[in-house]
Formats: structure tokens, C-alpha cells, sequence
């Protein structure tokens, strides 16, 4: 991994305590105060940044992301992202500011295009974006930051963080979800997704393959103060509170972390496996405290067609005999949905075929 000019994120977490004692951060970006492409946002607590990110490393074919992370972790650890469908090219000219019309957005300062926008109408043009304690970044109205015209909490990408709603709204019919990342480079949506389903009287929320195969869930709310049946361990209740909230405009679950310094997510991982993760500064890494469903192979078409797919065995997904990995890329990423093809195609209806 050889850093670019604007890569943002120090391996070592040595060089976060140097560079936030030595910059002045700010959480906020107003109208003539834009965030430049090599700069962050940092919440007031310093638990979570905002900037952008190349995941590839790769300076020929880099795929950069505005997004926020976890600032005092020291592995990038993305928790939402803006152009999750398209990565950038660079982040030299790049710049997320509001523009003339009130919105967030992407400009590249070169030749003046919008790469991303927030795209909402908002009633006044005099608006702030700011990077809240909770990870959420917030488009609100300049006069009055309680009113909020757009937040990231309200466009997941494959995390829920404490304090962002899973649900729907029964005005809309909009579901808010989490989608897994395609694999560990490419951040665009996969095949997984988890939440509640819209108008259903089974409350708790389903791991989904592809919108149509439900392969898990967490069984019914229980109305107990943070129990779902099929998982009570899933939110410790020395971690966290849990909410289930229902009337007339909405209908969501959200949790809080009882103490704020806990670094925790709760991530659907590339391989359809929603990990409940909690950072240990120790050992620099996440520890898994929670993994449904429990065995890899419950997963829904994880390993894809012509496969075989064995818990105990690491790698779990194996080709059958006579077939080969579709896409060794995608598969040494951590996507295997693909599966494997055989390794003598199938000439059927020819003669060889009749004879054989
Ligand atoms: C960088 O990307 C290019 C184009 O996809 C590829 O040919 C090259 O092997 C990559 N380099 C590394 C170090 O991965
Ligand atoms: C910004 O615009 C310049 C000029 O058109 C272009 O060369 C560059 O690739 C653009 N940057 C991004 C990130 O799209
Ligand atoms: C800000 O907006 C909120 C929500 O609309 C409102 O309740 C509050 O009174 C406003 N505050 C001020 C100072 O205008
Ligand atoms: C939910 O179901 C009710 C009753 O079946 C129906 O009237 C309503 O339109 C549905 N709402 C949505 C958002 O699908
Ligand atoms: C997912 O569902 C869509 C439409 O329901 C279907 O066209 C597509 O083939 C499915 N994807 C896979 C990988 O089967």
C-alpha cells in the first residue's frame, strides 16, 4: 500500500495522536467553508471522521470514497459511504462542500462538476452539514440545526451504528436497511441485506439474500426491554439499551451504547453474516461478540453455484469435482456468490454429447 497525496488514513495510530494535536479540527462545513479533498471533519468526541478514502491502495486504479470511519481506530473501518456505486478517480481537485441550491455535495474543482449530491430540496439555501457525536452527518438548516433536511443515518450502507433507526416508514413505505459491501475494495451494494420487513406483524428484523430469500432472522420482538427470542444475547445489556418503536408515522428499532467511548458496530458482512463487533485497543482489532447466522454455510447462496460449502473447513467454499472458481477476484475478496463453472463445458445437443 504506497499512500497517495491525499490518502487520509495513518496506518500507525501513533500518527493520529500527532495529527490531531497538530491540525485544529473542525466538524462542521458551511456555505464558503468547504472540506478539501486531503482534509477530514472530526466529530466533536474525536470517535468518528469524515473525509475521503481510497480502499484499493492501488495508485493506478484507485477507487476513492467519501465517507465516514472510526477516527481513533487504526484500521480503516468505513461505517457509511456517499458514492458507494461510484468511486472516484482521485481526491486532488475534490471538494464536499454546500453548494448555491443548499444541498451537500462532491465538486470536483477542476472543471466544476457535481460528483455527489445530498438532493433534497431544502426550504432555505443557508444550510450546515456537521459530523454529530453519533457518526451521523447532518444537512440542517444554518439558523436552526434541529431541523435537518438530510442525514447519513437515513441512507446506510452496510452498518448500524447506535443511535440510527432500522425500520420503515409507514407513510412512504421506505425501509430503512443495511446492504454487505460487494467485497472488501468494491463498497457498492451486494447481495445481502438486513431490516425489518415493511407491514408485517412479525416484528424483529430478517437477513435477506438478493430482496427474496429470507435466510435468518431474530425472530419476534418480545417487548421486553432489549430481547428478540431467537437472540437474546445480540445487544449485551451491560452495552447497550434497546428501543422498539411503533406509531402512526413510523416503525423502527434503534440502540444506544450506555457508555459513549465504546467503539461498537454492527456490520452484514460481504459473506451475508451480520457481526456484532466491538474494537479492543489492545490488540488493535475488532473482536466479534455476536454472529448470526452462526454457521457460515446458513447463509444464503454464499458460496454460489456448483459449490460445496463445509463450516469446519477454512476455505468453506469449495468447487465440486469437475468445476472451477467463476471468478477468482471476486472469490479471493470475500465474495464467492459467484461460484464455480465446469471445467469442460457441456456440449448438449451435439454428438459428442449423444455418444458420451
Ligand atoms: C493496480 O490496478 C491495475 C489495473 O486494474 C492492475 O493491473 C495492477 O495489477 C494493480 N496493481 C496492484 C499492485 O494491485
Ligand atoms: C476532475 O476533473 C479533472 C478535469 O476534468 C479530471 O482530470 C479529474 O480526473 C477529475 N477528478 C475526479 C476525481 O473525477
Ligand atoms: C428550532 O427548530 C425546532 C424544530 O422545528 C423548534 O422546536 C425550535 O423552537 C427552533 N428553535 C429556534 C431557536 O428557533
Ligand atoms: C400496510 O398495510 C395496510 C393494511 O393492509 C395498508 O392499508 C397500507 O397501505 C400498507 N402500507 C404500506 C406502506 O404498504
Ligand atoms: C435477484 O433477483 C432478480 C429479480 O428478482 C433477478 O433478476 C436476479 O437474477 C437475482 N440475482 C441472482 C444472483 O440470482
Amino acid at each position: 500500500m504506497s499512500p497517495g497525496a491525499c490518502t487520509l488514513f495513518p496506518l500507525f495510530s501513533i500518527l493520529i495522536i500527532i495529527t490531531s494535536t497538530c491540525t485544529a479540527t473542525r466538524d462542521t462545513i458551511s456555505s464558503g467553508h468547504p472540506l478539501a479533498g486531503h482534509d477530514k471533519l472530526v466529530s466533536d468526541n474525536g470517535k468518528f471522521a469524515v473525509g475521503f478514502f481510497d480502499t484499493t491502495g492501488n495508485t493506478t486504479a484507485p477507487r476513492w470514497y467519501l465517507g465516514i470511519w472510526f477516527n481513533a481506530v487504526s484500521k480503516l473501518t468505513p461505517v457509511w459511504v456517499a458514492n458507494r456505486e461510484s468511486p472516484l478517480a482521485g481526491c486532488a481537485s475534490l471538494e464536499l462542500m454546500i453548494s448555491g441550491d443548499g444541498n451537500l455535495v462532491i465538486l470536483n474543482r477542476s472543471d466544476r462538476s457535481i460528483l455527489w449530491s445530498s438532493r433534497v430540496n431544502t426550504p432555505t439555501k443557508k444550510t450546515i452539514a456537521v459530523l454529530l457525536n453519533s457518526g451521523n452527518l447532518a444537512l440542517s438548516d444554518a439558523a436552526n440545526s434541529s431541523i435537518v433536511f438530510w442525514e447519513s443515518f437515513s441512507h446506510m450502507t452496510d452498518t448500524f451504528l447506535p443511535g440510527a433507526k432500522l425500520g420503515w416508514s409507514k407513510v412512504t413505505g421506505l425501509t430503512h436497511r443495511i446492504m454487505s459491501n460487494r467485497n472488501t475494495l468494491d463498497l457498492s451494494p451486494g447481495v445481502y441485506s438486513a431490516g425489518p420487513l415493511a407491514n408485517t406483524t412479525n416484528r424483529g428484523f430478517f437477513l435477506v439474500w438478493n430482496y427474496s430469500e429470507e435466510y435468518w432472522s431474530t425472530g419476534p420482538w418480545n417487548g421486553h426491554y432489549f430481547r428478540f427470542s431467537n437472540m437474546p444475547e445480540v445487544l449485551p445489556a451491560d452495552l447497550f439499551t434497546v428501543e422498539f418503536v411503533s406509531n402512526d408515522q413510523e416503525e423502527y428499532f434503534t440502540y444506544r451504547l450506555k457508555d459513549d467511548s465504546t467503539i461498537t458496530r454492527y456490520v452484514l458482512d460481504t459473506s451475508g453474516q451480520a457481526k456484532h463487533m466491538i474494537w479492543n485497543e489492545v490488540w488493535s482489532n475488532w473482536l466479534v461478540f455476536n454472529v448470526q447466522p452462526a454457521a457460515q454455510c446458513d447463509v444464503y447462496a454464499v458460496c454460489g453455484p456448483f459449490t460445496i460449502c463445509i463450516d469446519d473447513v477454512l476455505p468453506f467454499c469449495n468447487c465440486m469435482d469437475g468445476f472451477s472458481i467463476m471468478s477468482p477476484q471476486d472469490w479471493e475478496l470475500g465474495d464467492r456468490t459467484g461460484g464455480c463453472k465446469r471445467n469442460v463445458p457441456l456440449n448438449c445437443g451435439s454428438y459428442q454429447s449423444i455418444n458420451g
